[in-house]
């Protein structure tokens, strides 16, 4: 592993070898906590963030290495200076870089003129450390991932592409219920579904809710991703059908709630159900950190 900037790059041993390592870190923290000693790790945000950053920053300290927050004040990334010059010199200090950008194009040109390992923390086409830490969530639920039904209803974003390609590597079923017109992109729908094909697990399309009946579990996320401006009035009477509420989670009888968050409560999900007790929401928060701090081990624990 040279990076982590999609869960397809991953082999299906290396995402089940992060999936592991992430429990092992969580129940044995004193065992890593100076894995990365010495090393520093740059953090960059092209957008917003409390449990990415928080995350992070936090679970690097944990692991005994150095986080380094930039912003976008001190000199945009391709405007101050170019995305290829910000990676170089970065690489010249820096043992990491961490990226949430708004075009994964960013990210791509970081990586191939880092010197050093990047992660992916969040671009318009993926979400792989949030797809990651679902997966280590429900590993904690189910003991079989393969067996596993899980939905995702609402917008086809960044989160929806992450989290097939995490279905597909863990090979279990996967249903995606969008309205018309808001579903994932076609060419990564298309690899996601031939990963899980050969992996004996399955990923469905549909408009019609019918298909979530028996699911485990259903995941939603915002009907508008950051850096998308599309109004709510104009879409929100199309996606309101898809709102996960209470009703939806007893009529499918699906028995846990998940969300990246943020949530816009009343909107993709109600209160009720987001703060209710089938709700995984703060568990795949806090996973978040035992996910990336996994990651991180794997890129940077041998240095
Ligand atoms: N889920 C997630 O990435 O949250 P933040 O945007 O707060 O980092
Ligand atoms: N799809 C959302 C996820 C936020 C964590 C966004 O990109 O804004």
């Amino acid at each position: 592993m040279e990076n982590l900037l999609s869960i397809k790059d991953l082999t299906q041993a290396q995402f089940f070898e992060l999936i592991e390592l992430a429990q092992t870190i969580k129940n044995n923290p004193k065992d890593y906590n100076q894995v990365l000693a010495g090393q520093s790790i740059v953090t960059i945000y092209e957008k917003p963030s409390l449990r990415t950053r928080l995350s992070f920053d936090i679970g690097i300290n944990k692991l005994g290495g150095h986080a380094v927050y930039i912003d976008q004040q001190n000199g945009a990334m391709g405007k101050r200076e170019s995305v290829a010059d910000f990676a170089k010199n970065i690489s010249v200090w820096a043992d990491c870089i961490v990226a949430r950008t708004f075009a994964h194009s960013t990210i791509e040109e970081l990586a191939a003129n880092a010197k050093v390992p990047v992660v992916n923390s969040l671009s318009d086409l993926y979400h792989p450390c949030q797809g990651m830490a679902d997966f280590l969530t429900l590993s904690e639920k189910f003991d079989d991932l393969s067996k596993v039904s899980l939905a995702y209803v609402g917008d086809g974003n960044n989160v929806t592409h992450s989290l097939m390609y995490a279905a597909a590597q863990a090979g279990c079923t996967m249903k995606v219920v969008c309205p018309k017109g808001h579903f994932p992109d076609a060419e990564i729908t298309n690899e996601a579904q031939a990963i899980a094909t050969k992996n004996g697990g399955s990923i469905e399309l549909s408009t019609d809710l019918a298909v979530l009946n028996g699911v485990d579990a259903i995941y939603t996320d915002t009907w508008i991703s950051m850096g998308d401006s599309t109004k709510l009035e104009d879409i929100a009477a199309k996606f309101m059908p898809y709102q996960v509420n209470q009703q939806l989670m007893d009529t499918t009888g699906a028995k846990y709630f998940m969300h990246c968050a943020p949530a816009h409560l009343e909107e993709e999900v109600t209160a009720q159900v987001f703060n209710g007790e089938q709700s995984l929401v703060l568990n795949q928060a806090e996973n978040r950190m035992h996910a990336q701090n996994a990651i991180l081990v794997k890129l940077l624990g041998n240095k």
